[in-house]
């Protein structure tokens, strides 16, 4: 494939959204094909399997419907939008993916997360980001930017710990595929970091 597949993870109002606007602009301002999406969702199938993952309606879900529910919505994501991306040469910006689920289901629900990982590698026939930016931040800081919180905002803060410690973990594995950055710096500070990064990835094609 010759495109390149980065993702933003992160604790709730961490900033993803803010930074990959900025992130796909900069990259589209440089004339590169930029497709940006996000998870739960990015597909029809996708966006209605997010709404009940995230709806207060289903507040009752039991987490192995709900870590079944992320990893279909990934593998149709990745089928229908992801992978066509990259064979086509785009840059992928995307919010969240398989190790969110590690964090939230495997950890933060204790579900396990080598089985919760290997459910999404299953799902999306094995396809990992290039890079993934980990946006850090201590969940009460994240939290207090969120408007109003989802089903998943809503859980106590210590899920929010664990969700945290376990993102650290795995982006300590593999320091290569991973840019940790502090969020509790400014927006600008933060951007300057990633655009360098990712700068590095794209290399002499840059
Ligand atoms: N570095 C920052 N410092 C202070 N506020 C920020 C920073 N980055 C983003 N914000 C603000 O915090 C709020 C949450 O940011 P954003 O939506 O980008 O986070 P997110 O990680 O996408 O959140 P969510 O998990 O809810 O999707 C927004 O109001 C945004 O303007
Ligand atoms: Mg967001």
């Amino acid at each position: 494939m010759t495109g390149y597949f980065i993702v933003f993870e992160g604790g709730e109002g961490a900033g993803k959204s803010t930074q990959e606007a900025l992130l796909a602009q900069e990259l589209t301002s440089e004339g590169k094909t930029v497709v940006r999406t996000r998870e739960p969702g990015g597909t029809p199938a996708g966006e209605a399997i997010r709404n009940v993952l995230l709806s207060n309606e289903y507040a009752g879900l039991s987490d192995r419907a709900e870590a079944l529910l992320f990893a279909a919505a990934r593998g149709e994501h990745v089928k229908q939008v992801i992978r066509p991306a990259l064979e086509a040469g785009a840059i992928v910006i995307c919010d969240r993916y398989l190790d969110s689920s590690v964090a939230y289901q495997g950890y933060g629900r204790e579900l396990g997360a080598d089985r919760v990982r290997d459910l999404s590698v299953w799902a999306t026939e094995g396809l990992l980001p290039d890079l993934t930016i980990l946006l850090d931040v201590d969940p009460s800081v994240g939290l207090s930017r969120v408007e109003s919180p989802d089903r998943l905002e809503s859980e106590p803060i210590e899920y929010h710990q664990r969700v945290r410690a376990a993102f650290l973990d795995i982006a300590s594995r593999e320091p290569d595929r991973y840019l940790v950055v502090d969020a509790s710096g400014s927006v600008e500070e933060i951007a300057t970091t990633i655009r360098g990064r990712v700068a590095e990835l794209l290399g002499g094609n840059a």
